[in-house]
């Protein structure tokens, strides 16, 4: 009986957790498209759209991700730039260039609402990703310019590059709002207590202290 009521509980988290997940993408366009417009006022899930008759090719457009740019990493060396296309505004994309100089890193990090495809445009990097708990089995390969990986949606994933030239890559998430959980940061750079962290990373106060001073803002 009890084995029998165990399997209703079972079979109920399992519908209801499959349902969510149904919803775990972004919403569908309801239209050919809805260019953003960043100055209208009114609140939507997404950004308001320019009505159509004003919408150009450049709303679909973006020169320049030949050249690297954006916002540098100082912790960790690597420099992103998004790449601002109000047309994709409600289509579940974004898109991005990552550089990263010989040596650096984009560190271990999870976009919670999106799966990532990237193409490197130059150098090679050590790509790679981890599967959940419990497998934690790593897949991961060294790109040379014009090879492509993708990363499953919410997964562990990482970008070294251990080679000897400068590496560049065109990055596609599969959301409007893709997220990025730094892992390092959200565990060092927060107000996690140290006794909790040194638990969880098996070790001493005195390492997880060693280990968060240089995660504090200088
Ligand atoms: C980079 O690291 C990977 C994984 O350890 C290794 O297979 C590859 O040979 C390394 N590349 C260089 C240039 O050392």
């Amino acid at each position: 009986m009890a084995a029998k009521m165990l399997l209703v509980v079972a079979t109920l988290i399992a519908l209801v957790a499959s349902l969510s997940h149904v919803h775990a993408f972004d919403p569908s366009p309801l239209q050919d498209f809805c260019v953003a417009d960043p100055t209208s006022k009114v609140r939507v899930n997404g950004v308001a759209c320019k009505g159509p008759a004003a919408v150009v090719p450049e709303d679909f457009f973006f020169a320049g991700v030949d050249k690297p740019g954006g916002t540098e990493s100082k912790r960790y060396g690597f420099t992103a730039k998004a790449v601002p296309i109000p047309g994709l505004n409600t289509l579940g994309a974004s898109h991005a260039r990552v550089d990263v100089p010989r040596g650096a890193v984009f560190p271990p990090h999870i976009h919670p609402r999106a799966s990532e495809t990237a193409v490197v445009l130059e150098g090679s990097v050590y790509f790679g990703f981890v599967s959940s708990y419990p497998d934690n089995k790593l897949f991961a390969k060294v790109l040379r310019k014009g090879d492509v990986f993708a990363v499953p949606q919410g997964l562990v994933h990482f970008l070294y590059n251990n080679g000897t030239a400068p590496a560049a890559l065109y990055a596609t998430l599969s959301s409007q709002n893709p997220g990025l959980v730094l892992l390092a940061d959200a565990l060092f750079a927060g107000a996690l207590p140290d006794d909790l962290l040194a638990k969880t990373l098996l070790t001493d106060d005195a390492t997880i202290e060693k280990i968060r001073a240089k995660f504090r803002p200088s």
